[in-house]
């Protein structure tokens, strides 16, 4: 596995998780150094065969990417959104599981409520790059940005969402588009969601304009088990998502092409404001981490992790962001220490 702790809290959570991982011993950890103080010192953002060592591992855990001195986030656009076209991790897997109800800020939801999972699109969309600037800098300018939607990309991700409930038991997917504004582009999600489902009769698959889809999910988030969308409507929703578990310190992903090289990180940023101040919430990098050798099918390990997790949040041995006292380091060894 390789690890990238990149920017701001990115490292300091990354620390934890890895410490994490080293508890359970077994693992050859390697460590690239690439980050924003990598670009200010050496003009690097990836090397040339960077994809290609990513390639080379079985995983990659990933911090965060971000710092306001490199203004256009070069770095961040090459190492991680690079990453995912590069690598074509097309599943942008975002689970939302509330651990106790006291972390909620829904009034009166539970764990019972906050269980579902999210599918991002994570290859196209609007996170393609492509259009560009006319007049850049004038009264003149025109900016043109467009939503890439191919059938191989939609059709990929709609499957795998209900592939996914299959293998687990659930019966509800629901797809969230804005088909009834982007009549070009989400008429492709439509279609494609409708001959999916058509392919998988005990899955009851509903649809959700983007807009009500935040409000539900607000209202009555019980509802939901498997939710898929696009690139940037999945980016906003699921930090929308961890806010019901907690915040953005609680919540884990992984970008993955099945049975390749993928790549996992929590859901936050490298928030700049806690950078280096030992207050961030590791349980998001850990629970990644946790992600990750569900993936490579440690499933065991992977558990080990999630009841350490469970158990600091139950004794709120836990950071300030979720009611705690605990700096990131001394919560981060609240689990190292449960899986030693
Ligand atoms: P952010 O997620 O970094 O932080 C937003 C707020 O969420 C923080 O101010 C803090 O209140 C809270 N928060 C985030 N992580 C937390 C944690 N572990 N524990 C406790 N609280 C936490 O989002 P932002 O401020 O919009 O972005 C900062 C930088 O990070 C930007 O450069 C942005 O592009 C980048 N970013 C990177 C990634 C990534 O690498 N995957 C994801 C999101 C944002
Ligand atoms: C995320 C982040 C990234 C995204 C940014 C840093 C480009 O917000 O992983 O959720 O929008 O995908
Ligand atoms: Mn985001």
């Amino acid at each position: 596995m390789v690890v990238i702790p990149g920017d701001g809290i990115g490292k300091e959570v990354t620390a934890e998780a890895v410490a994490v991982l080293e508890a359970l011993g077994g693992l050859e950890l390697h460590h690239l150094p690439w980050s924003a103080d990598h670009y200010l010192a050496t003009g690097e953002t990836i090397p040339a065969d960077g994809y290609d060592t990513l390639r080379s591992f079985d995983a990659i855990l990933i911090g965060a990417l971000g710092d306001p001195r490199v203004p256009d986030n070069r770095h961040a656009r090459d190492i991680l959104l690079g990453t995912r076209f590069e690598l074509d991790l097309y599943v942008n897997y975002r689970p939302v599981k509330l651990l106790d109800e006291r972390l909620c800020p829904l009034k009166g939801r539970g764990p019972k409520d906050v269980n579902f999972a999210v599918f991002r699109e994570n290859t196209e969309g609007l996170y393609v790059s492509i259009g560009g600037r006319f007049k850049a800098g004038t009264e003149d300018e025109v900016a043109i940005q467009e939503e890439l939607n191919t059938f191989k990309g939609v059709n990929r991700i709609i499957r795998h969402a209900f592939a996914f409930a299959q293998e687990h038991g659930l019966t509800k997917v629901c797809m969230a588009d804005k088909s009834n504004a982007m009549q070009q582009g989400h008429a492709l999600w439509q279609r494609v969601f409708r001959e999916v489902a058509a392919e998988y009769p005990g899955i009851n698959a509903t649809h959700y304009y983007i807009d009500a889809l935040a409000m539900y999910m607000v209202l009555d988030p019980g509802q939901f088990e498997v939710i898929v969308t696009n690139n940037l409507f999945g980016d906003i929703i699921t930090d929308l998502g961890a806010t019901f578990q907690g915040g953005l310190g609680m919540a884990a992903s992984g970008n993955i092409h099945p049975g390749k090289t993928s790549m996992f990180e929590p859901v936050h940023g490298s928030a700049p404001k806690f950078a280096g101040k030992n207050i961030a919430n590791p349980i998001g990098a850990i629970s990644s981490a946790a992600l990750m050798l569900d993936t490579l099918g440690w499933t065991k390990e992977a558990a080990a992790i999630d009841a350490a997790v469970m158990k600091a949040v139950k004794e709120n041995q836990v950071t300030s962001d979720i009611g705690g006292t605990l700096g990131t380091r001394e919560a981060g060894e609240v689990i190292a220490r449960e899986i030693r």
